[in-house]
Formats: C-alpha cells, sequence, structure tokens
C-alpha cells in the first residue's frame, strides 16, 4: 500500500473512531456471531455497562432486548435477499444494575456478497417519554371510561324513541333517529376499543392463549374478508406453509390482528390490486408479512402510524378512526411480539405489515395438554 493511501486509510479510521465516540445516541456493531464488535460512550451511559466489559461477549446474552432482533433482521435481509432492512422498534433492555429501561432502536443488519456479516443498531433511552406517554394514557382512558355512562343512556333512551314508546314518529323522525343511533353504536364501539388497548398496554387483559396453527387461523379471517376484497376486484395471495410451528396465542386477539391489517390493505389500496400474506418460521418466532399496493405509508407518518387515531391525511376520505392499528400493536406486544411496517422498494408501491410472534415453546405445550386433559 502507498505511503499516501495508508494515510488516508489510517485518517478514515480516526474519523470512524471519532464518530462512533461523538454519536449523541447509543450505537451497538456486532458479527455475524452477535458478538460485539463496537459499544460507544452514549450505549455506556444507556446500559451501564463499560465497553471492556461487553466487547468480544454475545450482545443476545449481555442485552437480550435489541440483539435477538438483529438476529432476525439479519436473517430476513438475506431471506428477502435484500442487503438494507431497517427496524425501527421500541424495546427494553437491562440495565447492569438490573433495571429495565425502555429504548427506542433502530438495526439494520449488515450484508456483503449475500454473506450476513453482522449488524448494526443505535438506540436511545426513552424513559421520560414512556412516563408521560403513561401519564396521558391515564387521563384520556378515565375520560373515556366516563364517557361511556352518558352514552349508554343517551343510547338507551334513543331506541325507546326508536320504539314509539314516547309517541308515534313519522318517517322523517324514524329516519333522523336510525341514522343517530348509527352513529352512538359507533362511538361506543370506538370507546371499548380504546379501553382495551389501555387494559391490555397495562397488563389488565388476560390473555385467553391456546396453541394454534397460524395457517387455519389466517385462513378463518380470509373467509370475512374475501367477500370485501372480490367486491373491490382484489385479489388475496396466502403463502403460508401448512408445517409451520404452532403458536400460543389468544386466537380471537391474533384473528383482531389479521383482520385490522386485511381491513386497511383493502381499504387503502386501488381497485384490482393484490395483496399479500405470507408467514415464515424465524428462529424462536414467527413472522407474518401483510403487503399492498396501495400508496404505502408517507416518511413523516411513519413514527406515529400505530398510534391512537392517528389518521394520515390522505385517509380522509377513507372511513376510520386511527384505532386499527394502535389495537395490533397492543395485542401483538402483549403476546411478546413486535409490530412494525416499511414500504416497498421503488418502483414498486405499497405497505408492508410484520409481525413477529413467539413460537410455542415446551412449557405451552405441557399447559395447553393440562388445560385440554381437564376441559
Ligand atoms: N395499508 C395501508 N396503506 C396506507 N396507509 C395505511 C395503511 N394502513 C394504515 N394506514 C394509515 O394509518 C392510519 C391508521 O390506521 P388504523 O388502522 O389505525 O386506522 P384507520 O384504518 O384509519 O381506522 P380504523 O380504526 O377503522 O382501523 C390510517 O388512517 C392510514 O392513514
Ligand atoms: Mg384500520
Amino acid at each position: 500500500m502507498s505511503p499516501s493511501l495508508r494515510k488516508e486509510k489510517i485518517e478514515k479510521e480516526e474519523l470512524f473512531d471519532l464518530i462512533v465516540e461523538n454519536f449523541p445516541v447509543g450505537l451497538i456493531i456486532v458479527n455475524h456471531n452477535e458478538e460485539i464488535l463496537e459499544f460507544n460512550p452514549a450505549a455506556e451511559k444507556i446500559t451501564g455497562f463499560k465497553k471492556e466489559e461487553v466487547l468480544g461477549k454475545n450482545c443476545h446474552q449481555m442485552l437480550p432486548g435489541i440483539p435477538c432482533h438483529l438476529k432476525d433482521v439479519g436473517k430476513r435481509a438475506l431471506a428477502n435477499n435484500e442487503d438494507k432492512i431497517f427496524v425501527h422498534l421500541e424495546g427494553t433492555i437491562t440495565h447492569k444494575n438490573g433495571h429495565e429501561i425502555p429504548v427506542c432502536y433502530t438495526s439494520a443488519p449488515l450484508v456483503k456478497d449475500s454473506q450476513l456479516k453482522g449488524a448494526i443498531a443505535i438506540f436511545r433511552e426513552i424513559t421520560n417519554e414512556k412516563k408521560l406517554e403513561q401519564h396521558r394514557r391515564v387521563l384520556i382512558s378515565m375520560f373515556a371510561h366516563d364517557l361511556k355512562g352518558p352514552l349508554a343512556i343517551a343510547g338507551g333512551l334513543l331506541l325507546r324513541l326508536r320504539e314509539g314508546k314516547a309517541g308515534k314518529l313519522n318517517d322523517k323522525q324514524i329516519q333522523y333517529l336510525d341514522t343517530i343511533i348509527k352513529e352512538i353504536k359507533k362511538v361506543d364501539k370506538y370507546i371499548k376499543s380504546f379501553l382495551d388497548i389501555v387494559r391490555m398496554e397495562a397488563g389488565q387483559i388476560s390473555l385467553s392463549k391456546e396453541l394454534c396453527d397460524i395457517h387455519s387461523l389466517i385462513s378463518e379471517v380470509l373467509g370475512d374478508i374475501k367477500i370485501r376484497a372480490r367486491e373491490k376486484g382484489m385479489t388475496i395471495r396466502m403463502d403460508i406453509p401448512e408445517d409451520l410451528p404452532l403458536v400460543y396465542v389468544d386466537k380471537y386477539q391474533l384473528q383482531r390482528v389479521m383482520f385490522n391489517l386485511l381491513d386497511n390493505a383493502i381499504k387503502y389500496s386501488p381497485p384490482g390490486s393484490e395483496i399479500d400474506i405470507s408467514c415464515r418460521d424465524m428462529d424462536d418466532s414467527i413472522l407474518c408479512v401483510v403487503e399492498d399496493s396501495g400508496p404505502g405509508i408517507k416518511e413523516e407518518d411513519l413514527p406515529y402510524i400505530f398510534d391512537p387515531f392517528y389518521r394520515a391525511n390522505y385517509s380522509e376520505d377513507v372511513e376510520g378512526t386511527g384505532i386499527g392499528l394502535a389495537i395490533v400493536k397492543t395485542i401483538i406486544e402483549a403476546h411478546g411480539g413486535k409490530v412494525w411496517v416499511k414500504n416497498k422498494r421503488p418502483p414498486r408501491h405499497g405497505a408492508v405489515f410484520s409481525f413477529i410472534i413467539p413460537k410455542a415453546n415446551k412449557s405451552d405445550r405441557q399447559d395447553w395438554n393440562i388445560t385440554e386433559s381437564r376441559a
């Protein structure tokens, strides 16, 4: 190597070190064995671990919250033959002192010549955001809860009016009352769904888990939704191996997830387009993906898309309340899984919603056998 090239190389290395040292968020780089190669000062501050303590150690064991996903991301990258997949997620990592720290992280695989060389993750602590969010959630749920009473009274009285219990009604009055009752039922449904989210997030709703076969679980949802797709001239393709390992989930809640994702895919995609549902066996989990050919999600909407009541501008003409994806996220996370969205790569367009849920393990199977024999 010529002296000038060597000098340039050294300068580049120094610049890389400088960037890593001063990077304003935690940074971890792992090799293909998930051994930590890089751990910057911001990562030390968030996790309490010193760089010397973690270098060369298995990231999965040191910081279980983040790296396990890097592995999944990497595998997916190879499986899809894509060299760059970024995942934006919230999770928790265990601080050296044993406390759980909420973090928000983005990770990407490092792929070269179709080989997974490792992965990179950046993360930041979101303890304050979580506290504020919790406070806001309590206030909103109290408000939603208090709305239920007056709404039930108003709904009951309207039904009595509609039944003619306060005097005979003319056609116009019946028509108006029917519309008001329909709208009140909608508001009631929204409040219930919203309170479901809040309770589930607070761990107050217990999931009725059973061993389920994803293929038949999704097929059942499709039965109902295919009619709507057909009405819009759309095709739903399903690529789910029949021998996928079982999952231990609340079947009703997981069908709600699939229903909401498919409902959106149909609502926001143009007539005649196609929707693809696929599932894959990952190491410890099952990956399910719903892809459509609609407008996709704009960059500025991506961070908020799973928030309750968030709707992107372009959805104004489509009926909805912005609660479906919040329900999806809450249910998946209550199952110990993750959900995320990205857009198809240009020139293709459309949204790609993916979620992972843990596979049923040995003890789930034993629990279920016990329940089964008791039933
Ligand atoms: N497949 C999709 N393609 C494009 N935009 C989408 C898609 N899915 C969701 N969105 C956007 O995300 C927003 C939130 O979706 P979400 O399902 O939470 O609410 P919604 O569909 O508006 O109402 P509902 O509560 O009835 O589901 C939507 O309003 C839309 O802007
Ligand atoms: Mg929806």
